[in-house]
Order: structure tokens, then C-alpha cells, then sequence
């Protein structure tokens, strides 16, 4: 579901992946699902998709597509973000729409607790993404999901309730303003 006006306290959920079937897009559903129990807004937003390519020159008047998904993060009270590795690195379309928040410092001091690939072999998009909001200043927390293809029922879910338990823990962290959120422990 794409919503760029946000309303306040809620938590903004990006995908570093645009596959329709996308793994990382079901646990951040599986997160909303559970944040919704605690009456918790979690908006899976999918304007990466619809995102230029990152060019500075056009800074200056930045395209409506990125003044919305820039909107969108700093409306949000924290963010939560799940990305796969492609190729030893995160994906480059999420990349390239983390740039365009360099200029706005969205990410500046946001809460962003994370969960890389579920593949425990993706060691190398962990680093990266670490680096990555490094340099933005978020206030980033890993989040590794031991998650495997098989654990997604018939319909694509993740209704495993060990993994849903886990998600509902981090967006209740998320949620609380001024608390410190690290989920990966
Ligand atoms: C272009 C491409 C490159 C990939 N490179 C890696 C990689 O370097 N390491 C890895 O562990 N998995 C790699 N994968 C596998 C994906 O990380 C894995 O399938 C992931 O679950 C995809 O996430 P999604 O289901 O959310 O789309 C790659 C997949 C694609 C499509």
C-alpha cells in the first residue's frame, strides 16, 4: 500500500525489494499486521518504485515523487525498512532512494531499525546498510530475521507467531518516542 500524507506516530515500512512476491514485503505486512494489535499505524510504503534516478542537479527543484517520499520519512515517528542483498549488496533502486533523502536529511537521527535478507548468508547488504545509514546519522538497529522461504504459509504470509511476536516488539519500540530502539540486541 502506497500513502504518501502520513498521520503522526506512525511508522513508515520500506522494502529494499520491488518483487511482487518479495519476502521482505511479507514480513513488513506480517509487521503491520501485528503493529495494528497494539494500535500502532505501520504504512508499508511503496514509493521507491516510483522514484528518479538520484541526480543532484535536480535538488534544486526536487521531482513531486521524491517531495512525497521525503514527506513521508519525516512525518514518520520511525522507520522500518527490510532489504535483501542483490549481488554482496543492498539493492540498488532502495539505494538510489536513500539518496535522495541525503540532501533532506530525513533519515537524520530517524530511528530505523532494519532486517537484511532473510538469508543468513547476506552478510555483506548487513554491512552495507549499516554503512549506509551510518552516514545518514539514523539512529539505526539491526534487526537479523532468521527467516527462511518455507516460512511463508500457502497464501505468502509470515504468520509463523514466533517471527510476528518478534516484529510486534520492534514496532512497539519504534513507537515509543524518545526511547532508545535496539531490537537486534
Ligand atoms: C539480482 C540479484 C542478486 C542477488 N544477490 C544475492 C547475493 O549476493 N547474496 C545473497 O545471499 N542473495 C542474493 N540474492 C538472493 C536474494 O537476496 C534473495 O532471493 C532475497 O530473498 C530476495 O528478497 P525478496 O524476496 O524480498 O525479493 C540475489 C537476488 C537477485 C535477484
Amino acid at each position: 500500500m502506497t500513502s504518501p500524507r502520513q498521520v503522526s506516530g506512525t511508522i513508515l515500512a520500506i522494502s529494499g525489494s520491488l518483487r511482487r512476491n518479495s519476502i521482505n514485503r511479507a514480513v513488513l505486512r506480517a509487521a503491520a499486521a501485528a503493529a495494528a494489535r497494539d494500535g500502532t499505524l505501520v504504512v508499508v510504503d511503496d514509493s521507491v518504485r516510483g522514484l528518479p534516478h538520484f541526480d543532484p542537479d535536480l535538488e534544486v527543484e526536487p521531482p513531486e515523487a521524491v517531495q512525497r517520499f521525503r514527506a513521508a520519512w519525516d512525518e514518520a515517528t520511525g522507520v522500518l525498512l527490510a532489504v535483501p542483498e542483490y549481488t554482496f549488496e543492498i539493492p540498488g533502486s532502495f539505494k538510489n532512494a536513500l539518496d535522495w533523502t541525503v540532501g533532506s536529511g530525513s533519515l537524520y537521527r530517524k530511528r530505523s531499525p532494519s532486517s537484511t535478507s532473510p538469508r543468513p548468508a547476506a552478510a555483506r547488504a548487513r554491512e552495507a546498510l549499516d554503512l549506509v545509514l551510518k552516514a545518514h546519522g539514523a539512529e539505526a538497529a539491526r534487526y537479523p530475521m532468521p527467516l527462511a522461504r518455507n516460512d511463508r504459509n500457502a497464501a505468502g504470509e509470515v504468520d509463523d507467531p514466533r517471527i510476528i511476536g518478534e516484529l510486534r516488539a520492534v514496532v512497539a519500540g519504534l513507537a515509543k518516542r524518545g526511547t532508545a530502539t535496539d531490537p537486534a540486541g
